[in-house]
């Protein structure tokens, strides 16, 4: 086989390998074993029946042809509508663009404002597809920690101290994948501060903002903001539509634009039927409250279970889909501590220093499983943690 491009060979998986654990526990599952996954970050329910009869009536109305590149009329400006509560700017369908998923809009708006050898600031803990996002590109980043003793809340001044010449971006996460961290407002207003002293690009990926504890805040929002800022979104999360691919990037006017063009190399538009359900669902905000208090209560359900717990503290774990565990006063190396809980009890976490260096000596237990299996769950995780070392002792 001739050459492949450096630039697909470039994309490889980055940081300490946490999925072993998580194929584990997998295979073990598989295999019969009573495993509880709380490694998986996909809901354990269906799309609302809602949506899907809105398919089904779809694509039985011979909607099977090319759609509009921004996508249809119809679904910007339900994305629009959506965008407006999401960022609480006005915005118009002109200011948005439909992508298959929320990470098809992060790829589009990592491509839109870096050229090769541009530089950017990722926040992290950050989702595992950030790093690659930009190597795709051809750019440069500099990962900026959040301390973990400080709720993994951004600090503009460790942001500040990471700025090159050639930096054009930063890019965070907010109600955040894996902390469950949701950025206040001043923080947010401090990294609004770094962006117009230094003229960058804000890459807000507000996926999970339905999910969220308390105020969501978008930076889109902030003075001079919504001109320098382009949020991510998605129907994955907030609709129960992660196997759809329904996504969309808002931001000023002649950046969407732009992209369009990027629509045209690349997807050639969404299937029509399906933009036709997401219409519907986001008009009629389908299953949204409904799996927002879902989650909600699950995270009572888990983070009561675990309160009183000797040397297991809680960080973030205020929104999104997980809960973050400070486990070092157990155990400093979390890839151990995930294995042993895993041999020990049969539940599969992900060990915290798989999503960067703030989270090392932390776990993440996602959300997604019923409240009795997290109620379960936290009875062999506090069995374990007491007796972790004892036999050893
Ligand atoms: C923080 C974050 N951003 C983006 C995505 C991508 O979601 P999707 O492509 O399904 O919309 C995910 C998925 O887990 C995520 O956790």
């Amino acid at each position: 086989m001739p050459r492949p491009s450096s630039r697909i060979s470039g994309i490889v998986p980055s940081g300490k390998d946490g999925w072993e654990v998580h194929f584990a526990a997998w295979t073990r599952k598989e295999a019969g074993e009573d495993i509880i996954m709380l490694s998986v970050g996909d809901h354990d329910f269906d799309t609302p029946l809602q949506t899907i009869e809105a398919c089904v009536t779809a694509v039985r109305g011979s909607n099977h042809h090319y759609t509009p590149l921004p996508g249809l009329p119809r679904l910007r400006t339900a994305m629009a509508a959506a965008s407006s509560a999401c960022t609480g700017v006005e915005t118009s369908p002109d200011q948005v663009i439909a992508t298959p998923g929320g990470q098809a809009a992060l790829y589009a708006a990592v491509q839109g404002v870096l050229d090769q050898g541009d530089h950017a600031i990722v926040v992290a803990p950050y989702y595992a597809t950030y790093p690659n996002t930009f190597s795709a590109a051809g750019a440069d980043f500099t990962v900026v920690e959040t301390p973990a003793e400080d709720g993994f809340q951004p600090r503009a001044d460790m942001i500040r101290a990471a700025i090159r010449p050639n930096t054009r971006a930063i890019l965070i996460n907010t109600p955040n994948n894996p902390t469950g961290a949701v950025y206040s407002r001043e923080r947010l207003e401090q990294l609004a501060e770094v962006c117009r002293e230094h003229d960058l690009w804000l890459l807000s990926d507000e996926v999970y903002w339905t999910l969220g504890g308390g105020e969501h805040v978008s930076p889109r929002s902030l003075p001079g903001m919504a001109e320098r800022t382009l949020v991510i979104n998605s129907m994955s999360k907030s609709h129960g539509m992660t196997g759809w691919r329904m996504g969309w990037l808002t931001g000023p006017e002649k950046m969407i634009t732009l992209m369009i063009n990027l629509n045209l190399v690349t997807t050639y538009g969404l299937p029509a039927f399906i933009s036709i359900a997401c219409s519907e669902a986001l008009e009629n905000r389908y299953g949204v409250s409904e799996i927002a208090e879902r989650y909600a209560a699950r995270r009572t359900v888990l983070l009561d279970a675990m309160r009183g717990m000797n040397d297991v503290t809680v960080r973030g774990s205020e929104g999104g889909m997980y809960v973050m565990l400070d486990i070092s006063a157990v155990e400093p190396d979390d890839e151990k501590f995930a294995w042993a809980l895993l041999d020990n009890e049969k539940v599969g976490v992900m060990p915290g220093s798989s999503f960067g260096e703030a989270a090392a000596g932390h776990i993440r237990i996602s959300l997604c499983q019923p409240e009795p299996v997290l109620r379960e769950a936290a009875l062999r995780l506090r069995r374990f943690a007491s007796s972790y070392g004892r036999e050893a002792a």
